[in-house]
């Protein structure tokens, strides 16, 4: 009996294969390796300031350090190229590239990048570029961030100064990380910088996240970029009661806040009724000028899914979701019975591939790609080893449920595990790990984890036994 036999007898899984030419990789963020926060003309962002401010982020962790990536990158590379990834995706930080925001580029800071996308490309792995993964510069937020129009032209401005130096080298690029996560956690709940907590201000930020990204993906392509893409964390969103028609709308309104108000501008070129109703409600509707939803909608080659767990709600009188979800009273978040990461987020892969497939549905002709999913665990170190068979266990469902929505006609191109490191992990600090290789942060020691080992026998293969 081979081992496979074994294992499909025991999970009841069978094995699967990915198309041919499907993309596997790891993601990272710069503010959350790089560390060097002062370093060759880098000046503060918004998460330098936030980590600063007593109470916000555990243990008033900070980036200063982080994973010395800016240090190590070779290293980092060597590691990369040792699990066998095609794809490494990865952020600039604005503060580095464009100090003061909006002025002159700092060349030592596109230094940088120019060094680790050769080191990738020698290595053989395809650079994947953010433009944007919450690194606002400090002084642009002392002008209103992202509730300043004047932003999202910036954004452009970063965009066609990075290009510019990269774009002979790197093909895909990807204008915005999560804008659900800048507006509706940096200034409505505010439990990410900049931490503020002003529905008006999240609805603007919104607007403005979603007006640069339309900028930003001209000026990628008017800069020669083979591929622009739009990276958005995606809830499968469930009524508690399938059937009943108060859950039904609750559902609809968190889809409205988590998934619709984004998607629909950048792909469709309107704002859903529904979430424009909200613009209106909290004083926010204003910044919509005519001729901004054409500009957000510029085509994408791809869209990213970062994808970790579903949300189940119900109608409930009285209840109050939190002002990350503004607008939703009387809706509430139910716990779900599934096993959950040390995150507490809920496991369900199945909320990966009804995504997945709604978004070919709804949204056809986008090819998507998983650029995040991934998990925190408590791992423990014996020796040599990480013996993180939970985090195989995420992963390995998620890679079925995502082969699956390929089978049920999905456009999925691709499969990017975060992350490659151990790392800041915001508000949370280092005490969340969701690397497939372990850091030690005293030593800067890079161990992989057996899901680091289990991730490249996957790729090498192109599926699971
Ligand atoms: C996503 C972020 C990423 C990381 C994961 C766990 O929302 O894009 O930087 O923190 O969550």
């Amino acid at each position: 009996m081979t081992l496979a036999t074994t294992e499909e007898q025991l999970t009841g899984a069978a094995p699967v294969r990915f198309p041919a030419g499907f993309r596997w990789g790891a993601a990272t963020a710069s503010y959350q390796i790089e560390g060097a926060a002062a370093d060759d003309g880098r000046m503060p962002s918004i998460w330098d300031t936030f980590a600063r401010t007593p109470g916000k982020v555990f243990e008033g962790h900070s980036g200063d350090v982080a994973c010395e990536h800016y240090f190590r990158y070779r290293d980092d590379v060597a590691l990369m190229k040792r699990l066998g990834l095609g794809t490494y995706r990865f952020s600039v930080a604005w503060p580095r590239i464009k100090p003061d925001g909006s002025g002159p580029v700092n060349p030592r800071g596109l230094d940088f990048y120019d060094r680790l996308v050769d080191e990738l490309l020698a290595n053989g792995i395809d650079p994947m570029v953010t433009l944007y993964h919450w690194d606002l510069p400090q002084v642009l937020e002392d002008r209103g961030g992202w509730t300043n129009r004047d932003t999202a032209y910036y954004l452009a401005d970063l965009a066609t100064a990075t290009i510019a130096r990269l774009g002979d080298r790197v093909a895909t690029w990807t204008t915005l990380n999560e804008p659900w996560c800048s507006s509706f956690l940096g200034y409505g709940s505010g439990v990410h910088a900049p931490g503020r907590q002003d529905p008006r201000a999240a609805f603007e930020a919104v607007h403005h996240l979603m007006l640069g990204h339309g900028l930003a993906a001209r000026a990628l392509r008017a800069g020669g970029a083979r591929e622009v893409s739009l990276t958005l964390n995606l809830t499968d969103v469930r009524p508690l009661s399938p059937a009943d028609p108060h859950d039904q709308a609750a559902a609809r309104l968190i889809d409205g806040l988590q998934n619709r108000l984004f998607l629909d501008p950048a792909l469709r070129g309107q704002y859903p009724q529904d979430m424009l109703a909200l613009f209106e409600r909290f004083g926010a509707a204003g910044v919509i000028q005519p001729g901004d939803e054409a500009l957000i909608a510029a085509p994408i080659d791809l869209l990213g899914v970062n994808y970790y767990q579903p949300a189940l709600v119900r109608a409930q009188v009285g209840a109050h979701s939190g002002e990350a979800h503004p607008g939703s009273e009387g809706v509430e978040f139910v716990t779900q019975s599934a096993p959950v990461t040390a995150m507490d987020w809920p496991v369900d892969p199945t909320g990966l591939s009804e995504l997945l497939l709604r978004l070919a549905a709804d949204y056809p002709g986008v090819p998507l790609m998983v650029t995040e999913n991934g998990a925190a665990y408590t791992d423990v170190v014996e020796g040599d080893r990480v013996a993180d068979e939970e985090r195989i266990a995420y992963l390995d469902g998620h890679l079925r449920a995502a082969h699956a929505a390929i089978e049920g006609g999905a456009d999925l191109r691709g499969y990017l595990a975060w992350s490659l490191l151990d790392n800041y992990e915001w508000g949370y600090g280092y005490g969340k790990r969701f690397g497939l290789v372990h850091v030690d942060y005293a030593t800067q020691r890079r161990l992989p984890k057996d899901s680091a080992h289990w991730y490249a026998e996957v790729i090498g293969r192109n599926g699971l036994t």
